[in-house]
């Protein structure tokens, strides 16, 4: 029991008003689903998922903020700032509500996406021991006797560094907890390490198996490599979210609770790990997060895949808005040929410090990417051309053409994107002369 805990309203969850889903931007065209990247609180963001998706999700992997009491900042890099700071702090999420309204918050998100779950569906808590132990019990009230089903162990990684410096037994492990909608899972990929080269069975016969079955200790053995990204200070998986978790550490509850075509959801979706593992692996997915950095990040990361399938940006309720920029644009047409060129883009002198200023000589050197709609009749952006540098590169082409089939009067709408996860917005209107 917790202080604000209202006693009747176990397993179901309080009537709050639905807010409309706005679509912001659409990449690539969907006939049929396109997967979701949603800003928004989880308050907001799940009741409104839940009208068209209620009783369709087949997994939910979450890692929510543990009452850590911490503050955690996104670092963005700067491509080619010279000087000592191209990596610049942007807030991503505070961590410091106190147990009492954790616990009430997480029973409310509990009870949402216990309602989105399909019979059968899978649940995956990613938690540590500031709050597992409490998660558990309130996960055993939500779901119901029979609906747990294992405490994983997933041992962070080797120690070293300030961590072997600390009192105690030195912390490292987190902990999954995994529940089924339902008494049991409707899917499990049981899945297998290989046995190490030239291994033989007692009796010099070689193994009949199919490997070592995955235990719910992960990362603890020879054989089971899954050591955090977190501690390793070159891995090229870091995005710069300090929170991040490793693909394959997602991509094992993926392949095991979900099938292809199947969809999984992450309300808590931070650098965008769950939604690239879904990319790969071929699931549908629909990922939120409250964070406007947490959104460029995931975009970002999606956008650097060879051929990511079309997905849809969207924002519900009142999450703040990612920072507005200010962006100048020229436009020029050679017959029914448009070309939109990029004239200048500014970050507010506030947001960054002038140390870091001093170590961008243009202006170009602030933009992620921008895209173009180049028949905007309002609503969401359809993206019609976009530039990109996903990974830092160097350069970032700043003008774009597009061949208008008819003669007409269009507005283009450009939407520029910048590291810091900050966004302008500009209408052009471009005549194409008969
Ligand atoms: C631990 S991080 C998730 C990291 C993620 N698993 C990854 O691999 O990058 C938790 C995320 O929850 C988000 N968050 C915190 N409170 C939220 C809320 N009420 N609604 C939606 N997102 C929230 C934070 O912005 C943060 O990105």
């Amino acid at each position: 029991m917790w202080k604000g805990k209202n006693r009747d309203r176990a397993g179901s969850r309080a009537p709050s008003t639905v807010l409309p889903v706005r679509t912001d931007e659409a990449h690539g065209e969907a006939t049929g689903w396109s997967n979701r990247l949603v800003l928004g609180d989880v308050a907001h963001a799940l009741p409104a998922l839940a009208g068209a998706l209620a009783g369709q999700v087949a997994l939910v992997y979450i890692d929510p903020p543990f009452d850590t009491g911490g503050h955690f900042d996104f670092r963005a890099t700067i491509p080619g700032a010279r000087g000592e700071a191209p990596r610049v702090p942007v807030r991503a999420y505070s961590d410091a509500r106190g147990l009492d309204a954790w616990l009430e918050w997480f029973h409310e998100t509990a009870v949402l996406l216990r309602e989105l779950l399909v019979e059968g569906g899978s649940l995956y808590v990613h938690l540590d021991a500031h709050v597992a132990h409490y998660a558990k019990v309130l996960l055993d009230e939500v779901f119901g006797p029979g609906a747990f089903q294992r405490e994983i162990i997933w041992r962070i990684g080797w120690i070293s560094g300030f961590k072997s410096r600390a009192r105690g037994w030195i912390r490292n492990h987190d902990t999954l907890l995994f529940y089924a909608k339902g008494k049991r899972p409707k899917t499990f990929h049981k899945e297998y390490l290989p046995y190490p080269p030239g291994y033989m069975r007692r009796d010099g016969n070689p193994p009949l198996g199919k490997g070592y079955p995955i235990e719910d200790v992960w990362n603890a053995g020879g054989v089971d490599r899954l050591d955090s990204i977190q501690i390793m200070s070159f891995s090229g998986e870091k995005v710069g979210y300090p929170t991040q978790k490793n693909e394959a550490l997602v991509a094992r509850v993926v392949r095991a609770s979900s099938g292809p075509g199947d969809l999984v959801l992450d309300c808590f979706v931070g650098s965008g790990t769950i939604a690239v593992v879904a990319e790969k692996l071929g699931r549908r997915w629909v990922a939120c997060d409250e964070a406007p950095v947490a959104i460029h990040s995931t975009r970002r990361r999606l956008l650097a895949l060879p051929a990511v399938r079309p997905f849809v940006v969207e924002s519900v309720g009142d999450a703040p808005p990612a920072a507005r920029r200010r962006l100048s644009v020229r436009s020029r047409v050679e017959g029914r040929r448009a070309t939109l060129e990029l004239a200048s883009f500014g970050v507010s002198p506030r947001e960054v410090p002038a140390r870091v200023r001093a170590g961008v000589t243009h202006w170009s050197q602030w933009l992620e990417g921008w895209c173009v709609d180049w028949d905007h009749e309002g609503g969401a952006l359809r993206v019609g051309s976009r530039s990109w540098r996903s990974r830092g590169e160097a350069s970032l082409p700043l003008a774009a053409t597009h061949a208008y089939r008819r003669p007409g009067s269009y507005v283009a709408l450009v939407k520029a994107f910048d590291v810091l996860g900050g966004v302008a917005i500009r209408e052009v209107r471009v005549e194409i002369p008969r």
